[in-house]
Formats: structure tokens, C-alpha cells, sequence
């Protein structure tokens, strides 16, 4: 062999050929809510609480998995003819008919003439994205309007699917409550067309949600301005206990017989985070339009993560359709919806205890898993690096993170953050 062409194996390993191909990557800052939890975890103190990530703890501060998904979990193990292969595209079919029950009505009219399609999706996040994704493909209006503030992911979601995002006006700080003149200025000077975020229930950040008398106004407007409207339910039974009363904003725009989308997440109200469960519906004006569109959707979930998991959808079906099992969830979600509303009453009277300055009525007042403090960037890195509490540097709380035992502790963080004016 010609010495030559003898490529020597040190010559040839990767090691050799100088820098990475990757050294121009810059590093990326963290997630603002997950990066929350990695500072927490960090830190040493045995005091420490978190309260960025909305997921539920218990009183003892520990994550919840419902005694009805245990059973539902056991019944799937148990159950020898199951088997692993994959979901058609659009997912489990029993599954996306139960979640769109569970959304529109039992008895919804707009279900029993066809005119809605569901496909199950990655929790709220994926349904969210394959709905922006149908949306910049084949909506006329590529621009959709974001409430000011919002989930922090909306933004970047919507963006990346192709849409160009605008906020309205949603929340007053003066009032700590919903900016409604703000909201219908805003609104009525978007473009026909032009789709609308609107979060079902419980608003995340700020715990404001409009009157029902306030859903009928935008409702109204809405439907005059010819805009789309595209609900985010990422609470619905988190917010009052109750899985209907917490869709009443989605079905009175189901009711007058017009189209929207709304993105479900099993993530909070059957404590399914991390398996990943939602569903997208796509609401249309006939079962024609809901049948075409469907099958365009299913082009954008192919690609994207060809069809969705099994085990958790099991898990949602078989609850869903099990009276006893139901209403086992409904109790048990209750359950969780009520101790929330507790810690709301316990950290607000802790706070009058202190006579900590300021009005704190909308501690009580506002919905869901999160409180909007108020309190400012430099209260909240007081408050982190003092009394080892931590939260968004927007000043929102998780409740559902707070307990009896560490209620008196946030008081005391809040109350000094407060008085020291910073
Ligand atoms: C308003 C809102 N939408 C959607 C989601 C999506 O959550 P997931 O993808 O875990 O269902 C969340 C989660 O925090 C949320 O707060």
C-alpha cells in the first residue's frame, strides 16, 4: 500500500480537527418560568419555597397524582389486550370525542351536527402550536392579538408558527383587575379578520377574568368585527371547581353558531403535566368545512410529531367515560380548586395581620392557580435572596404551591419587601 494514502487513525478522530462546529452557540438564557425552579433547586436554604411553576403540591408541599388516574393507570395495566402501536394521526379516537364534550357541553348542538374536528395534541403547548400552524397556513389573516400580559409562551409559539403577534390591553395595574375600555379599544381597531387569545379561565399571569355580562360584550364585538377567536383552557375546573362553569366563556361563542378554536390542557385539572395531554377542536360553520379542515390539520401534525402518545389519553378516556370515575375526578379536582381558594384566604389574612401596606383584596379576588402580586422586579429579588421565595419577576405567585405551614413565611417576605420601599 502506498505510504501516502495511509491515513493514520489519529489523523482521522474528531478531536483533531480543532474547534467545535458549534463554538459560535452562544448560551441561552433560561426559560423565565422553568428557570424559576433550576434557581430554586440551587439553593441550599431549608426554608426555601417555590412558588414559579404552577403545578399543584399538596399541603405538605408534594405533587399530586389523583387516586382516579391511579385506578384508571391500573386498569390499563391490567388490561392484557392492550398494546403499544401507534395512534392514528389525529389520536385517540374516543379520547378527542369525550375532550370535546368535555369543552362544548354533553349535549353540545355544534357536536351532534359535526361541525367541530378535535385532534389530540401534545398537553395545551402542542395544541396551541398546531392550531397556530393550521392558522398560518390557511387563515386569511396571519396576525393574532395577545392579551398584555400573558403566558409567557404564547409569544414565541405563535411567532414560530408564523403568525405575527400584537397584544391588547387586558390588565390595569392601577386596579390590579381587567382593563376592560382597554380591551374593546384594542379590539375594535383590529383587522377583520384578525385572530384573539383569549384564555378561557383563570388568565395566567394575573388571575382576572372578565364577568360573564364582560364575555357577552367581547363576544359581541368579536363576532362584529369578524375576528377568530382562538381560546387557550388550560384551567377549566382549576378555576372554580367546576369543569362547566369554567367553560362558559368557550360555549357562549359556540352557542351563536360561529367558528374558533380552543386549545385543552389535562395538564393542571388532572394533574397529567408530564404525560402531555390535549386536544385541539377546531369549531366551523358546517361539518363539510370541519371535515376538510381536519384533514389539513393532520398535514401539520405528521410532520411534526406523526401522532400523539398513547398512555395518557388512555388514562383520559377512561375516566371520561366512567360515570363513577368522573365524578370520583370531579370531587378530587374540586378538591384541589377549593385548597387553592384557601390559600388565597389564609395568605391575604396573614398579610391584614401584619398590617402589611396596601390593598390586598385582589389576593382574593382573582382566579385560578396565580396570584399577580404587584409587587416589582426589585420586591421579588428581595424577597429571593432574603427569604429564600421564589417567583417570576413579575411579581406572580403560584398558590397552589403555598400550604398552611408556609403561608406565615411568604407574609413575612412580602410584608418586608413592602415596608423597606424598595
Ligand atoms: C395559559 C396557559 N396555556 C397553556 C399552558 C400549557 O401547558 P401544557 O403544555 O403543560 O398543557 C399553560 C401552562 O402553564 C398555561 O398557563
Amino acid at each position: 500500500m502506498d505510504p501516502n494514502h495511509t491515513i493514520s487513525a489519529s489523523a482521522t478522530s474528531g478531536s483533531d480537527f480543532g474547534g467545535s462546529v458549534f463554538d459560535h452557540v452562544v448560551q441561552a438564557p433560561e426559560d423565565p418560568i422553568l428557570g424559576v425552579t433550576v434557581a430554586y433547586n440551587k439553593d441550599p436554604s431549608p426554608v426555601k419555597l417555590n412558588l414559579g411553576v404552577g403545578a399543584y403540591r399538596t399541603e405538605e408541599g408534594k405533587p399530586l397524582v389523583l387516586n382516579v388516574v391511579r385506578r384508571a393507570e391500573q386498569l390499563l395495566v391490567n388490561d392484557r389486550s392492550r398494546v403499544k402501536e401507534y395512534l392514528p394521526i389525529v389520536g385517540l379516537a374516543e379520547f378527542n370525542k369525550l375532550s370535546a364534550k368535555l369543552m362544548f357541553g354533553a349535549d353540545s348542538p355544534a357536536i351532534q351536527v359535526k361541525r367541530v374536528t378535535t385532534v389530540q395534541c401534545l398537553s395545551g403547548t402542542g395544541s396551541l402550536r398546531v392550531g397556530a400552524e393550521f392558522l398560518a397556513r390557511h387563515h386569511h389573516q396571519r396576525t393574532i392579538y395577545i392579551p398584555q400580559p400573558t403566558w409567557g409562551n404564547h409569544g414565541k409559539i405563535f411567532t414560530l408558527a408564523g403568525l405575527s403577534v400584537k397584544t391588547y390591553r387586558y390588565y390595569d395595574p392601577a386596579t390590579r383587575g381587567l382593563n376592560f375600555q382597554g380591551l374593546l379599544e384594542d379590539l375594535s381597531l383590529a383587522p377583520s379578520g384578525a385572530i384573539v387569545l383569549l384564555h378561557a379561565c383563570a388568565h395566567n399571569p394575573t388571575g382576572v377574568d372578565p364577568t360573564l355580562q364582560q364575555w357577552e360584550q367581547i363576544r359581541q364585538l368579536i363576532r362584529l368585527k369578524g375576528l377568530l377567536p382562538f381560546f387557550d383552557s388550560a384551567y377549566q375546573g382549576f378555576a372554580s371547581g367546576s369543569l362547566d362553569a369554567d367553560a362558559q366563556s368557550v360555549r357562549m361563542f359556540v352557542a351563536d353558531g360561529g367558528e374558533c378554536l380552543a386549545a385543552q390542557s389535562y395538564a393542571k385539572n388532572m394533574g397529567l403535566y408530564g404525560e402531555r395531554v390535549g386536544a385541539l377542536s377546531i369549531v366551523c360553520k358546517t361539518a363539510d368545512v370541519a371535515s376538510r379542515v381536519e384533514s389539513q390539520v393532520k398535514l401539520v401534525i405528521r410532520p411534526m410529531f406523526s401522532n400523539p402518545p398513547i398512555h395518557g389519553a388512555s388514562i383520559v378516556a377512561i375516566i371520561l367515560k366512567n360515570r363513577d370515575m368522573y365524578n370520583e375526578w370531579t370531587v378530587e379536582l374540586k378538591a384541589m380548586a377549593d385548597r387553592i381558594i384557601s390559600m388565597r384566604q389564609q395568605l391575604f389574612d396573614a398579610l391584614r395581620a401584619r398590617g402589611t401596606p396596601g390593598d390586598w383584596n385582589h389576593i382574593l379576588k382573582q382566579i385560578g392557580m396565580f396570584t399577580f402580586t404587584g409587587l416589582n422586579t426589585a420586591q421579588v429579588a428581595f424577597m429571593t435572596k432574603e427569604y429564600h421565595v421564589y417567583m417570576t419577576s413579575d411579581g406572580r405567585i403560584s398558590m397552589a404551591g403555598l400550604s398552611s405551614k408556609t403561608v406565615p413565611h411568604l407574609a413575612d417576605a412580602i410584608h418586608a419587601a413592602v415596608t423597606r420601599a424598595i
